[in-house]
């Protein structure tokens, strides 16, 4: 058998002295060299409320996340603050009896979200305070509009949720979120928004919003996942699309949206990419319950390190363009974090 003797490559000169990796040498150098970063000031951390005081329940399905009485939340909104958590997005579990089909509970001032509003502006009045409008944890069929027959109406959904944006906005809310995707609510809601004197009241507009699978443990922590009547795809965005979120985000801009959001997070950071990329607006992105789950659930059980997925996943939404994200991670991650 012959023998070849094995002459290594000349990579110096292969390489012509282009070394990428020089840069990465020590930590020094890829700190200096780093292109974009997570800091704490990213953050946006929802909250789920319930009724009664004294009150913190596990949600199953999302290790790590409680439903919070109005007492407890303003403890968490205590401890956002200081951690230097810029804002946090409040969402109910509404009592099943309180539950009907057009949602009323919604247009209740004293309700949950409303009560938190009050507590927290009080309490921590520099932390920013977000509410969803959207009428799903309020309806009997779990719907975020509506229903007329198996029809999610629009236009009387929007009639619905004006009141409710107005009633969030007068227990202190600083942004306005729907999250409900029905056509034209940003405009009817800056309208009445307007007109009752709330002129600083942002809306941070769930623009592109896709019918998803990632939902399922939010569902559970609001108590919608056994009522919900089919599915929500006659609103909410297929995930096959793109071009139809550029439009979505370009109307919602046109009515008078101050910030946008995609969602669900990262199985869509080439939306947030294309989003930001085309508009310049300030742009969120939603890392939802699901994702949440999922990486709880590979951390729990030893297959990934928590902390470093953690921060890794939320530093993504950075490089593709996001100003910031909604992540159940925010108190985890925060102390982690640069300010
Ligand atoms: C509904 C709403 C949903 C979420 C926020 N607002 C779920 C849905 O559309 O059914 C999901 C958030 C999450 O999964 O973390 N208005």
């Amino acid at each position: 058998m012959t023998r070849h003797t094995f002459t290594p490559p000349d990579m110096n000169a292969i390489l012509g002295g282009r070394r990428l990796r020089r840069n990465r040498k020590a930590d020094w150098s890829r700190r200096l060299v780093r292109e974009t970063l997570l800091t704490v000031n990213d953050l946006i951390w929802p909250i789920f409320l319930i009724e009664g005081t004294n009150v913190r329940q596990d949600v199953a399905s999302m290790p790590g996340v409680q439903r919070l009485s109005v007492d407890q939340a303003v403890v968490e909104a205590e401890k956002a603050a200081a951690l230097g958590i810029p804002a946090i997005a409040l969402f109910p579990f509404t009592e099943p009896s309180l539950r009907d089909p057009t949602g009323s509970e919604s247009l209740n001032p004293n309700n949950l979200v409303c009560q938190a509003c009050r507590a927290i502006k009080a309490a921590v009045p520099e932390i920013g305070l977000i509410t969803d409008v959207a009428l799903d944890p309020y309806t009997s069929h779990g719907h975020d509009g509506v229903m007329e027959g198996d029809r999610i109406v629009n236009d009387a959904s929007v009639a619905l949720l004006v009141q409710q944006a107005l009633r969030q906005a007068e227990a202190g809310a600083d942004v306005i979120a729907p999250s409900d995707m029905m056509d034209g609510r940003v405009a009817a809601i800056r309208e009445v928004l307007d007109e009752s004197g709330f002129l600083d009241v942002q809306i941070m507009a769930y623009s592109a919003k896709y019918a998803s699978a990632f939902y399922g443990p939010f569902r559970d922590a609001i108590g919608t996942s056994k009522t919900l009547i089919g599915d929500k795809r006659t609103y909410q965005m297929d995930f096959g699309n793109t071009d139809e979120a550029l439009r979505e985000v370009e109307l919602d801009i046109q009515e008078g949206a101050d910030m946008i959001m995609v969602k669900p997070g990262m199985p869509y950071l080439d939306v947030v990419q294309r989003v930001k990329e085309t508009f310049a607006m300030p742009t969120f992105a939603y890392q939802v319950s699901g994702e949440y789950a999922m990486l709880q659930a590979a951390a729990r059980n030893g297959w990934i390190d928590g902390e470093r997925a953690f921060i890794e996943s939320l530093a993504a939404f950075k490089r593709a363009g996001a100003d910031g994200v909604l992540t159940y991670f925010a108190p985890l991650v925060a102390p982690l974090l640069p300010r």
